[in-house]
């Protein structure tokens, strides 16, 4: 067994959030050292609270901070050899003072950025985008611009949520009146359940064959490709 201070110490920013929990509650399982980066803000939601609570209980190392705030973030990426960062996909570009930060620091040897959906290098953008792609596209060049170590997890769509409104567009409660048929009815997708994309994610860290790499992932298959 790997003495727990040689195992990879892990900075999880989004924590609190749907896939961040399961990041952190993985991360903490494969005993890595388990730093998360945590918002004032965070701690008034009863759910979130919860979700710290148990995360620190279950030896999760909460740090204040935010991805505004450059001190926190330095202080918090210094202590870290892997940075992964969990947010929502509109605030996407909000990772670019992070970039700077570990840019800075030297010392980050794997960074995963907020992706986990489809390839931004190869999607199709439609008007239902709201430039989510576009964002996770600009925020690869620049960590490829930067030279910083890194690795993109694409996983196509979460089960827990598309599948329940049936990728209605806008809805977050099954159709009841209208339902909207993307192409002719038979256009496929590949759908995966944000668990297992995040235990993929956390095998990936000390994987060599995953640096400077998108895994993409489907079920039952990961692929690596530059
Ligand atoms: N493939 C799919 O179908 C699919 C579906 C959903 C999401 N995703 C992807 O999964 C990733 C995470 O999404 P999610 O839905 O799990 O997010 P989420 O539940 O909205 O959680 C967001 C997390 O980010 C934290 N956060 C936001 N702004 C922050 C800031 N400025 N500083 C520090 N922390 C901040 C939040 O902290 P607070 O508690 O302080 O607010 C929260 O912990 C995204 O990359 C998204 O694209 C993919």
């Amino acid at each position: 067994m790997v003495p727990m201070e040689e195992k990879t110490k892990v900075l999880i920013i989004g924590a609190t959030g749907r896939l961040g929990y399961h990041l952190a509650q993985f991360s903490l399982q494969f005993g890595h050292p388990t730093f998360i980066l945590i918002r004032d803000s965070s701690l008034i939601d009863p759910n979130k609270a919860q979700k710290l609570n148990f995360l620190s209980t279950a030896g999760a190392i909460p740090i204040k901070g935010s991805l505004d705030d450059e001190q926190s973030l330095t202080e918090a990426v210094k202590q870290v050899d892997v940075v992964i960062c969990s947010i929502p996909s509109k605030q996407a570009l909000d990772q670019k003072l992070l970039i700077k930060v570990i840019k800075e620091s030297g010392c980050i040897k794997k960074f995963f950025p907020s992706e986990f959906g489809v390839d931004p290098d190869k999607i199709q953008i439609t008007e239902l985008d709201n430039q989510f792609y576009s964002r996770k596209a600009e925020i690869r060049r620049l960590i490829e611009a930067e030279g910083i170590p890194y690795t993109y997890i694409c996983c196509n769509l979460f089960m827990s949520y598309l599948l329940p409104w049936l990728a209605q567009p806008g809805l977050k409660a099954p159709p009841r009146d209208k339902v909207t048929i993307f192409g002719d009815g038979s256009t496929k997708a590949v759908f995966v359940k944000d668990v297992d994309v995040a235990a993929c994610t956390i095998s990936a860290i000390d994987d060599p064959r995953t640096l400077n790499k998108t895994v993409s992932e489907t079920p039952g298959e990961c692929l690596l490709h530059e």
